[in-house]
């Protein structure tokens, strides 16, 4: 699939827009139209509905954007969410070091679109040939000493986006001042103008109240998920929930991409859907098992049931280090395969790290547990329990613990992006191309388009009561303008999974066509119950073999 084709039909149809682009846009933000909004709302709500509605074991929150600093400097965010960027003196053009790379690599060393400049492939030896020339180092000494990781990445997984992005920073940081002086910048006239790299902090900064000083520094949110650790207390308070438990939220983060590229998939501004899953330290392992198996099923479910999904582990080397397992959802896009969610045992490092920033107790007394083996240990009361324990490093456990936690951390954009991927297709219909979006009847922006088949003999006011029928129930659209052919691909465009037709036979018999967009096939129904025909095959009902396939 072009990607070309994709970002154009989007333009085209509604699905999204660069952001305010009466004024030359604004990169690394964007603006979803009629059609889009709808599709990215789908797809929130099918994951709230799934994760939140559908269970009596996670509860929702939805959180300020902007929260106390401190919040960030407990998750390590102040510290350590940095970026290497690179500045070129001459073009005054800022890059993040591994855009460098791609910037080397590229034959007229003119910024590209995306990585696909590399001639489709990204290759070790191409990689360090670039640096060969650039730097006069030896390829295998360079990557083995730079970044063992990413070289092992390149040899293995040599079309994953990360590798050569986490090879060339590496490789930059590497290089001494006079080796820099001999590589060319993109635009740049002569070779060493780039500066040295130092670390840029993703998170957006902004000021609370009108005086503008140190103590007035905000940030806006770079994730949701600590919220929901900052609301950990609040939630465990109301007495709805007991081990084990989640707690999800679906909003806008926000970070300062250097480099946001590839449509919306790195966007400056974008949503998550999160879930901090609470449980038991023995219990985590189990839970991270679960979730990493139920979320990736879940993209099958909804359609992305191609090749083009994989569950990756992270290597034992690639962890952060209070985590014992992280799994990434990743789908093969048309610029290369990277991360729609990861899934991460996170441990008590959260938790943890708030209760000692805040100085409060996070802790979590698991009455049941106690409870069920307070007879067995011989005592009456917790206290007493404690006793026994005195001196030990966690004295409570395991009645008393800081919860574990597991992260499955989607974003909403990306699902739309990947979702968008697969759902375009063309074919041939009755000798003609046509571009249609086979999108999951959950997720598709209108689910039924009415037409009359000619705007006379009572046709328009036929099919007119069947769609004001209709819209008390589902998102639907009615259209009587042109052929009929051409409203039919004009709905395929839109991913409208249905289209109703009320021709000549709906006035003498009462029955309207159905038409399936995926197989093209048609068949008829009595106009009076239409309601209930959408509604069974939006369920996920058979579409009948009928007449004029
Ligand atoms: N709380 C964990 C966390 O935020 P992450 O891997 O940084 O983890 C989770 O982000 C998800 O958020 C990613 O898998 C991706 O889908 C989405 N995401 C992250 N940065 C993004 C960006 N710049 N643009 C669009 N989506 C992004």
């Amino acid at each position: 699939m072009d990607m070309d084709k994709l970002v154009s039909l989007c333009k085209r149809r509604g699905f999204i827009f660069p952001s305010s682009e009466i004024y030359g846009g604004i990169n690394g933000f964007w603006d979803y139209g009629p059609l889009g909004v709808e599709l990215k709302r789908n797809i929130k709500d099918a994951w709230w509905r799934d994760i939140v509605q559908g269970r009596d074991d996670v509860v929702g929150l939805d959180c300020s954007i902007i929260m106390h600093p401190k919040v960030w400097e407990a998750s390590g965010h102040v510290g350590g969410f940095n970026d290497p960027m690179v500045d070129c003196k001459a073009t005054q053009q800022r890059y993040r070091a591994d855009q460098l790379y791609v910037f080397g690599l590229s034959a007229k060393n003119q910024p590209p679109t995306d990585f696909e400049v590399v001639g489709g492939t990204r290759k070790l030896g191409d990689w360090a040939d670039f640096w060969v020339s650039a730097v006069g180092a030896s390829p295998a000494d360079a990557w083995e000493t730079a970044c063992p990781r990413a070289a092992k990445l390149l040899k293995t997984k040599p079309n994953r986006l990360e590798a050569p992005a986490l090879a060339a920073t590496a490789l930059y940081m590497e290089i001494a001042a006079e080796d820099r002086i001999k590589i060319l910048a993109p635009n740049a006239d002569e070779p060493g103008t780039l500066t040295a790299p130092r670390q840029f902090n993703l998170m957006f900064k902004t000021s609370v109240g009108a005086l503008e000083d140190a103590s007035s520094v905000a940030y806006l949110r770079p994730e949701t998920a600590q919220g929901i650790f900052a609301n950990f207390k609040n939630v465990v308070d109301t007495g709805r929930v007991k081990m084990p438990f989640g707690i999800a939220q679906v909003g806008k983060s926000f970070r300062n991409e250097i480099t946001p590229r590839n449509f919306t998939f790195r966007s400056r501004e974008f949503e998550q859907m999160e879930l901090e899953f609470f449980c038991h330290p023995e219990e985590a392992a189990e839970w991270y098992a679960y979730w990493r198996k139920a979320r990736f099923q879940w993209y099958v479910d909804h359609g992305l049931k191609s090749d083009k999904l994989r569950l990756r582990d992270h290597a034992s080397d690639e962890l952060a280090f209070y985590s014992t397992g992280t799994a990434d959802i990743e789908y093969e896009f048309p610029f290369g395969v990277s991360e729609l969610e990861g899934i991460a045992h996170r441990g008590e490092y959260d938790l943890g790290q708030h209760q000692k920033f805040s100085g409060k107790d996070l802790s979590y007394f698991d009455e049941e547990r106690w409870e069920r083996d307070k007879a067995g240990l011989g005592h009456n009361s917790f206290k007493e329990y404690l006793k026994t324990r005195e001196g030990k490093p966690n004295p409570g456990y395991p009645y008393q613990y800081i919860p574990n936690v597991i992260e499955p951390s989607a974003g909403a954009d990306r699902a739309t992006l990947a979702f968008l991927c697969e759902a375009y297709k063309e074919d041939e219909v009755a000798g003609e191309t046509r571009t249609v979006l086979k999108f999951h009847p959950r997720f598709a922006p209108i689910k039924a388009a009415v037409f009359p088949l000619v705007k006379k003999d009572g046709m328009p006011e036929k099919a007119d009561a069947i769609y004001r029928d209709l819209r008390k129930h589902f998102a639907v659209f009615y259209d009587e303008k042109g052929a009929i052919g051409r409203r039919y691909r004009r709905q395929d465009e839109a991913g409208t999974p249905f289209g109703i037709t009320v021709d000549g036979q709906t006035l003498t018999d009462g029955t309207v066509t159905f038409r399936d967009r995926d197989t093209c096939r048609q068949w008829r129904i009595p106009a009076d119950g239409v309601v209930q025909a959408l509604r069974d095959l939006l369920e996920g009902g058979a579409i009948p073999g009928g007449e004029g396939s």
